[in-house]
């Protein structure tokens, strides 16, 4: 079953020194358990489409689905909706709320979806023992090494039990040991839990983790899985 699907999915930015065509014809669909990886050159569109397919800005042309739910044209909070059910997103600067500690930024997620307190915390703590940092719980993020806090944010990002997480070079700040073992992390709860991991990268190391690979150039889908599309 396809989680993704778009079709001429596109985006142009509007800015007072021109338009931009960040992505255009963008037609993919992603089937449900996939482990994607975008790569491509800077500039060409590898976070605009990953905060697209996350519903977090939205395309200008074409359309794309969620589990055959169309939602491109969706209602601001309905697209909220299905990005606090849906979705965990990890970003290359890790995205963590510097004065709170481990634990609570993990609990963030689950605030927003109205849960106790107790259960909450719970849930959180559970979690970050899945990431081995159970006795960095009340820790500050300034606290934490960077493969720590990389870690906290794959936490915050697992949380509410998404079906999809999106992770721009979630390895790009971290030493490569510390990056293969984030990348086999990634690939352990994308195997277990069964969830759909979209992963930009510059690394090949870390696109070899796909079973999809797709590579962009200027925007537009060059290749799938080393197969040229134009
Ligand atoms: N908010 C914005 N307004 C205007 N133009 C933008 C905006 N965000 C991105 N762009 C432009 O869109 C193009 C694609 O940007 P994007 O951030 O998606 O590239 P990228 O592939 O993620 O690059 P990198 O590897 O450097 O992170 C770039 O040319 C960029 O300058
Ligand atoms: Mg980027």
């Amino acid at each position: 079953m396809d989680i993704i699907n778009t079709n001429n999915l596109g985006k142009t930015y509007l800015h007072k020194d021109g338009k931009v065509d960040a992505i255009k014809n963008i037609t993919i669909a992603v089937e449900k358990g996939s482990f994607v990886t975008i790569t491509g050159p800077s500039g060409s569109g590898k976070t605009t489409l990953l905060l697209t397919l996350a519903g977090l800005i939205r395309p200008t042309s074409g359309a794309f689905s969620f589990l055959e739910k169309e939602l491109t044209h969706v209602h601001d909070c309905e697209l909220a909706q299905f990005r606090r059910k849906n979705v965990g997103f990890i970003m290359q600067s890790f995205a963590l709320i510097p004065y709170l500690t481990t634990i609570q930024n993990v609990m963030m997620p689950l605030a927003l979806n109205k849960i106790s307190k107790q259960k909450q915390k719970e849930i959180a703590t559970s979690v970050l023992e899945t990431v081995g940092l159970e006795n960095r719980l009340n820790h500050l993020p300034r606290e934490l090494s960077a493969g720590q806090q990389q870690r906290v944010a794959i936490a915050r990002a697992m949380v509410n039990s998404p079906s999809l997480i999106f992770a721009d070079e979630p390895t790009g700040n971290l030493d490569p040991m510390l990056a293969v073992e984030i990348l086999d992390f990634l690939k352990e709860i994308n195997e277990k839990n069964k969830i759909t991991v979209i992963m930009v990268t510059h690394s090949p190391v870390a696109a070899a983790y796909g079973n999809v690979k797709i590579h962009l150039d200027k925007g537009e889908i060059k290749s799938i899985n080393e197969k040229i599309i134009k």
